[in-house]
């Protein structure tokens, strides 16, 4: 697709229900030491840690001025109340905590989370003046049905319907087929353009075309440091989400360097 805006690439570190908080402490600051200034320089990176990390993580950001953006893996939809065990978007806000995931796979198989509160998520973390990032993928079973582009357009139309192109515009769509989380199995370079692609078209259709060309599309699945490089060089992928090789700093500093705009072909 055409694009009137250069995005800034966003790679982002999920690190799932791993890492205590004294874990965190030593790997953000690890991760501090290895990111150097032209690391950074025009790619974005945050984690996502547990809940229990984020204040620990937040304080060495802050006190250090590390350039790492603060990030969750889920919220509540409500600001506060009788929700026993949830965490919501207002005290994430608080920590200072820049980008949530949102509907990640995991969250919708594992603990039911359905199309209609994923959209009610997003609101609550735009709401708070943080950055969703939207994941949407399809199983295994919907591949070798043919329906990837059904379910991905499905899930982007529940999660977008109705908000504003400005608001739009400044999200994360984070493209992470369900067959490649974790498994090792990822998705071809190819295989993910199509489909950040797809989801690019789907959200100009939806939303309008400049919040399209400013949306960024992540790929996730199984992304390592040797095939990073390769979804960073299709136009539509604006970044990465990262499991499993986002829990070691150096790993992740590769994941990181293997992911400087220098390398895409538009
Ligand atoms: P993975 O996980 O990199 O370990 O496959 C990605 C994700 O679930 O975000």
């Amino acid at each position: 697709m055409q694009m009137a805006v250069t995005r800034r690439p966003l790679i982002s570190g999920n690190w799932k229900m791993h890492h205590d908080h004294i874990e965190a402490l030593h790997t953000v600051r690890d991760l501090g030491l290895r990111l150097k200034p032209e690391d950074v320089a025009r790619v974005d990176v945050s984690v996502h840690p547990p809940f229990t990390d984020l204040r620990t993580a937040q304080t060495l950001v802050e006190a250090e001025g590390l350039p790492i953006a603060l990030g969750a893996q889920h919220c509540n939809d409500h600001d506060r109340g009788a929700y026993t065990g949830e965490v919501s978007p207002q005290m994430l806000a608080r920590l200072g905590v820049r980008y949530v995931l949102v509907g990640h796979s995991e969250r919708r198989q594992l603990f039911a989370m359905s199309d209609e509160l994923v959209a009610a998520t997003l609101r609550a973390v735009i709401k708070h003046e943080m950055r969703p990032i939207c994941c949407v993928g399809e199983t295994e079973e919907e591949r070798g049905a043919g329906r990837t582009e059904e379910r991905l357009g499905a899930q982007l139309e529940a999660a977008l319907a109705g908000l504003a192109p400005e608001v739009v515009a400044t999200m994360v769509v984070a493209y992470e087929p369900v067959w490649a989380i974790g498994t090792g199995n990822a998705a071809t370079a190819v295989d993910a353009e199509d489909a950040c692609l797809f989801i690019r078209q789907r959200v100009a259709a939806l939303v309008g075309e400049e919040a399209a060309a400013a949306l960024r599309v992540q790929y996730g699945g199984s992304v390592n440091p040797a095939n990073a490089a390769d979804y960073m060089a299709e136009p539509d992928v604006d970044g990465l989400l990262v499991g499993g090789a986002s829990l070691d700093a150096a790993t992740f500093v590769e994941i990181v360097r293997a992911s400087q705009p220098v390398a895409r072909r538009h």
